[in-house]
């Protein structure tokens, strides 16, 4: 399938060691299809992910990960409680994304990925 190709992440070890659990979970997992700022692609039927905190509630957000929604895949078998945890930290912005993300780009939100930190390319057509 097409979009298992573009879920490897295009960042190094050593890049993917700097960022929290949750944001790296996110990196791996997530970035092909919600993008790494969470903007998605909403026109394409990727929703944005941003400002989930009043607009989702945190058991739908973990049901949708576990369990996969129509095009949305399941993630419950291959990431761990702690992981599924971490990442929804992460989208509630109670994670920060990296230690010291703003030593290149100035201010980092929590829950944003810093830029110099991912050079994922961004969306995909399927
Ligand atoms: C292969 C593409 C793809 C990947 C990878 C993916 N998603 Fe999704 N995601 C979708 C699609 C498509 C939907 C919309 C599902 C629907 O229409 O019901 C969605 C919906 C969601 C929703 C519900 C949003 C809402 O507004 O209801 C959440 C939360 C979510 N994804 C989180 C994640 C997280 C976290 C990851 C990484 C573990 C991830 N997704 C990985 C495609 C993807």
């Amino acid at each position: 399938m097409a979009w298992l190709i573009s879920l490897e992440p295009a960042m190094d070890d050593d890049e993917l060691a700097d960022l929290s659990l949750g944001a790296r979970t996110y990196v791996q997992y997530c970035t092909a299809c919600h993008r790494s700022d969470r903007s998605g692609s909403p026109e394409s039927g990727y929703p944005s992910l941003r400002n989930l905190d009043g607009r989702l509630d945190r058991d739908v957000v973990e049901n949708v990960i576990e369990n996969g929604r129509n095009m949305m895949p399941a993630f419950g078998s291959q990431l761990s409680e702690d992981e599924v945890e971490a990442l929804v930290a992460f989208l509630y912005g109670e994670e920060e994304a990296a230690e010291g993300a703003d030593r290149e780009t100035g201010e980092t939100q929590p829950g944003e990925i810093p830029k110099f930190l991912t050079k994922f390319p961004g969306i995909h057509d399927f």
